[in-house]
């Protein structure tokens, strides 16, 4: 639901969002942290019957305010690259709470990941593991991992965005005996201290019997693994991967009926196959900031071309929010300063980069519109801070946190001079 003020503008964490435009320009990743910190919530509530580790997935949005709220939420934190480890580490994670993910780590980031402590390393192919055994022998030191495997399960998602199928970089596959001669190379590892295992199996999720399928699968795969070398897994990941509403037609599960589904599959499958309980982990990451964010653009030029369409310009795009050229996602918004105003309209929302391509919502309904309003994107939280670029050399928006009417700036705005920063004149 949306708030609207006596103005007639959206509000969005109890402000203004025209005064948001206004005081931190445009374009402006706005985060409501209300609804951030409620999603979590629900996770939790969702959760509180069984021993659970709710890991926020850092590759949706990461910044050091993030790790804080996170870290106050009592959270522990996915990262996939030295550099998501890095904000966390800056930002005092604890960070054996922290799970380190990523299909071509390298020396240098498994390193880092072993001499700051990192909780767990969760390797994901035979090259990973063996680097990893070179760095903890160098080091003299054990580690905890989890191996990443490939269920072979089809999760009825983007095919980009979809990664426990067979057909995938991802992971030891279960089908193919590559997962089974991994546990054996890691229990026979000195250097190695396998606590479990882990599986991902794509990303905005909204047929929960693919997670039933995934809880099952694995949990088939730790009876057979039990019965050929004795271990049983003190850990199950079952990854992220939960969808939110982007547009009027999405109709995702809540969080409390994905819970629920896990954890009776969870049951279910431990039951069937007679495995030790071991502790579930979750890796969400768009359901839990997805819809926290907003982007608010001015509206600039306007290209009326009658009968076929009529572009509306912003002044961002696939820069700040690649996803609609990337994957083909459909975004909802509003005229932020005419948000009690009837659609008269339907246009389609172009970014101002060089090509085509860079669309942000093709034909949406919205009132008359012109030159200096302000258009307010929905559901920006999850993937478009995290994926944006310098494309065409156009500076990164701000990041603002909003709460209770107050608003503090999370990330500053990129200036002309940090374009250039690492540049070099010959
Ligand atoms: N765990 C692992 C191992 C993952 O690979 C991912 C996402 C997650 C957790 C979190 O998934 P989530 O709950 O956020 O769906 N850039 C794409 C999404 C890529 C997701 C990659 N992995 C997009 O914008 O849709």
């Amino acid at each position: 639901m949306i708030k609207v003020n006596a103005k007639g503008h959206l509000e969005i964490g109890g402000i203004d969002a025209v005064d948001l435009a206004e005081e931190f320009g445009t374009p402006l990743y706005c985060i409501d942290e209300d609804i951030l910190r409620k999603n979590i919530e629900e996770y939790k509530d969702g959760f509180k019957q069984i021993d659970i580790d709710i890991a926020y997935a850092g590759k949706a949005f990461l910044t050091l305010a993030m790790c804080q709220i996170i870290m106050e939420e009592g959270l522990s934190l996915d990262v996939v690259s030295g550099g998501e480890l890095y904000t966390a580490i800056k930002a005092g994670f604890n960070l054996k709470k922290v799970y380190f993910h990523g299909n071509n780590k390298s020396v240098s980031e498994l390193t880092m990941a072993v001499e700051n402590g990192v909780g767990r390393i969760v390797v994901d192919n035979f090259h990973e593991l063996g680097l990893l055994e070179d760095i903890l022998e160098k080091h003299n030191t054990k580690q905890d991992i989890l191996l990443r495997l490939s269920p072979g399960i089809e999760a009825h998602t983007h095919s980009y965005i979809s990664t426990g199928q067979l057909d995938s970089k991802f992971g030891f596959g279960i089908n193919d005996g590559s997962a089974i001669k991994a546990i054996k190379t890691a229990l026979m590892s000195k250097r190695l201290n396998l606590t479990g295992i882990h599986a991902h199996i794509g990303s905005q999720i909204f047929a929960l019997e693919s997670y039933s399928e995934e809880v099952n699968v694995l949990c088939s795969f730790l009876r057979m693994v039990k019965a050929e070398t004795g271990w049983s897994a003190k850990e199950l990941d079952i990854g992220g991967g939960l969808g939110i509403k982007y547009n009027g037609q999405d109709e995702p599960p809540a969080i409390s009926e994905y819970a629920q589904v896990i954890i009776d599959s969870f049951k279910r499958s431990v039951d069937e196959f007679q495995i030790k309980i071991p502790r579930l982990i979750i890796e969400p990451g768009r359901s839990i900031i997805g819809n926290a964010g907003y982007t608010l653009y001015t509206v600039g030029s306007i290209k009326d071309i009658p009968g076929i369409r009529k572009y509306v310009s912003v002044d961002g795009g696939m820069a700040d929010n690649p996803r609609t050229a990337l994957y083909g996602a459909k975004y909802h918004a509003v005229l932020a300063n005419k948000a009690d105003r009837e659609a008269v309209e339907m246009v389609s929302i172009a970014g101002k980069c060089c090509e085509s391509g860079d669309m942000l919502i093709w034909d949406i309904n919205l009132p008359e519109i012109e030159p200096g309003d302000i258009l307010a994107v929905f559901s920006t939280g999850a993937y478009n801070y995290s994926m944006s670029s310098n494309y065409n050399r156009l500076p990164r928006p701000a990041v603002v946190l909003v709460r209770d009417g107050n608003a503090k700036i999370i990330v500053k705005r990129e200036t002309y001079e940090d374009i250039i920063r690492n540049d070099i004149m010959i």
